[in-house]
């Protein structure tokens, strides 16, 4: 294995708005809480939509998602606890399991299916919705599962978080890079950089990042500090693009109970016009129109 690569960050971003999300139903009534709404996809431009859903009583997932399209982004679904088959129309078919990932490319479209494999116990992830180039929304429609042992990571050595014994900072790398570690997916035209961070008490983690990509935390066990703001548990954290800045540093309290978890997302901004109808976006009314007129030809396959 390669050795890790310091990550130094001088200048690090600070909070510009904490977002509390909305809780709202999708799919054949699954409970969710939204933090990346329709009013943020300017602003956090390439990213369209971040859900989560969490849940222990089945009643809040166990319709799923039947049968419905995409076309012209990517969804990305990390499920942290429990089990969705996926199936669509081009005849794949996977199942998402404990800390697996699918990556799907919707490109000029599909009809897919997002079904609970479990009748009890806890659910818990989230899907996010990641743009498309203009030049990419109508490509080959593609997808890849991750499982969980597939996802690149590594723990950053006790002392390169500065405190002290304690186990040191586990990092997940779902997409772009980090500390020389590169993630299960790289994109060109939006650069994603996905983590799934852990916290241990008393831990602290920084990360490069370009000053002009949109980045956001997302807090789902325990809570954060980034600068002298701290993020609660379910809350998103949207990090201002202050000019010269160059990453941002995360620390967790020595107090905390148990380990932070939380999500670290950024990407490029594509600056094109978005144009969106529920599960279609495109750049233009017009491309919408016809999104809607193959889905209901059946075109959408
Ligand atoms: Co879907």
């Amino acid at each position: 294995m390669t050795p890790l690569q310091p990550a130094t960050v001088h200048r690090p971003r600070t909070v510009e708005r904490i977002v509390h999300g909305q809780p709202t139903s999708d799919g054949a009534g699954v409970k969710l809480l939204r933090l990346l709404t329709h009013d943020l996809q300017q602003r956090l431009d390439p990213f369209l939509m971040l859900d989560n859903f969490a849940s222990d009583d089945p009643d809040d997932y166990i319709a799923g998602f039947p049968d419905h399209p995409h076309r012209g982004f990517e969804t990305v679904t990390y499920m942290i606890t429990g089990r969705m088959r996926h199936r669509d129309s081009a005849g794949h078919e996977g199942l998402l399991q404990n800390g697996g990932v699918q990556w799907m490319t919707a490109g000029r479209g599909l009809v897919h299916s997002e079904l609970p494999e479990q009748e009890e116990g806890a659910m818990e992830g989230f899907q996010l919705w990641l743009n498309l180039p203009a030049k990419d929304k109508m490509c080959t429609p593609w997808y890849r599962d991750i499982q969980s042992g597939d996802i690149p990571g590594f723990t950053l050595a006790a002392d390169a978080a500065h405190h002290g014994d304690r186990p040191g900072v586990q990092v997940r790398v779902i997409a772009g890079s980090s500390h020389g570690v590169h993630g299960a997916v790289q994109r060109d035209g939006t650069a994603p950089l996905y983590l799934d961070l852990t916290l241990p008490p008393g831990a602290r983690f920084s990360q490069p990042l370009p000053d002009g990509h949109n980045a956001f935390v997302v807090v789902y066990r325990e809570s954060v500090n980034v600068g002298d703001t701290a993020v609660a548990h379910r809350k998103m954290a949207i990090l201002r693009n202050d000019a010269g800045s160059d990453g941002i540093t995360l620390s967790a309290s020595a107090t905390l109970a148990a380990p932070a978890r939380v999500l670290l997302i950024a990407g490029q901004p594509l600056h094109e016009p978005i144009a969106q109808y529920g599960p279609f976006v495109m750049n233009t009314r017009e491309q919408l129109m016809q999104a809607v007129d193959d889905f209901q030809n059946g075109r959408l396959v």
